[in-house]
């Protein structure tokens, strides 16, 4: 049985809670600062960052100013494509805007070509330094996780990726269950546009819950990792209230069936 405290042991004995506040398009600022403290004070202790998104520094602020130790926090951020050139001057300054002396996790956002092979073994190194506990990937389909698999022994620990019922990656998630990697689902809520699909709805007056709690729920059953964003208090609040119930076989099988192949973010598929 899952519950708001629990933790996931990553390939390298990494813990990391289950459930995460995303933060893509909160801005920095005092609205970044109250989302992650609403958060907080909600009994998230997973955070999702990155460079591109501009409020890792309003992110190290509300820790500060939170009653939450550092440690009991697990933060990720992302190695933005243009600093592919130089990952360890980007994980300073990441650093730095954390107010933090390491990550928990860092990722490379996006599959770039020719350069992340090299990347990946940069990261090994930024890794062993103590600079982050723990690298992984994200936007990786299975060929590019192939391909960095062949080229080291450093297996990721996550491929964060779009994953919802309307985009449900049933065989990355069956690839990376194979290889030890964890699935990370971003945009688990489609960016709330099919929070009002009538089949949601249905299944989610069963439980006397939301769609949105639907959808994380359905991740978390799914035992991939989920980091719904919000920036208001009361949806804060309502996306970690998942653990008081229990999505049936029947109604697991009417979600899977609702992939369409359907993405609100970026495509990876076509990147060599
Ligand atoms: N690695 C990548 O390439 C990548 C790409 C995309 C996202 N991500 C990460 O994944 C996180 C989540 O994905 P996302 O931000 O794209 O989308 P999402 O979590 O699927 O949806 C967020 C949207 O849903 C709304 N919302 C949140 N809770 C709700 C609720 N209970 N009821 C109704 N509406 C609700 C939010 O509005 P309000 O804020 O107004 O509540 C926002 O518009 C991101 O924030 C980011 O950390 C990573």
């Amino acid at each position: 049985m899952i519950n708001i405290n629990t933790k996931i042991k990553l390939n390298n004995d990494v813990k990391i809670p289950i459930i995460g506040l995303g933060t893509y398009q909160i801005k920095n600022g005092k609205e970044c600062e109250d989302a992650v403290i609403w958060a907080l004070e909600n009994g998230y202790k997973h955070i999702d960052t990155a460079t591109i998104y501009g409020n890792e520094s309003s992110i190290g602020n509300a820790i500060k100013k939170s009653r939450v130790q550092r440690d009991e926090i697990f933060i990720t951020t992302k190695l933005w494509n243009s600093d592919h050139n130089d990952p360890q001057r980007a994980l300073d300054k990441s650093l730095k805007n954390l107010r933090s002396s390491y990550i928990d996790l860092y990722l490379i956002h996006w599959p770039v070509e020719k350069v992340r092979n090299e990347t990946w073994k940069i990261l090994g190194k930024l890794m062993k330094e103590g600079k982050c506990k723990a690298i992984g990937v994200s936007n990786f389909t299975i060929k590019h996780l192939n391909e960095i698999l062949k080229s080291t022994n450093v297996v990721p620990v996550i491929n964060q990726v779009e994953f919802s019922p309307y985009l449900y990656q049933k065989d990355l998630l069956e690839f990376c269950n194979s290889r030890n990697i964890y699935l990370e689902a971003y945009s688990p809520l489609t960016k709330g546009r099919k929070l009002v699909d009538k089949k949601l709805v249905e299944i989610a007056r069963n439980y006397r819950k939301t769609p949105a709690q639907v959808l994380i729920r359905w991740c978390l059953q799914h035992n991939v990792i989920v980091i719904p964003k919000s920036s208001k208090k009361d949806r804060i609040k309502e996306n970690i209230n998942v653990f008081d119930f229990n999505i049936s076989k029947e109604h697991m099988e009417l979600l899977d069936n609702l992939n369409e192949d359907y993405r609100t973010s970026w495509d990876p598929t076509d990147i060599v």
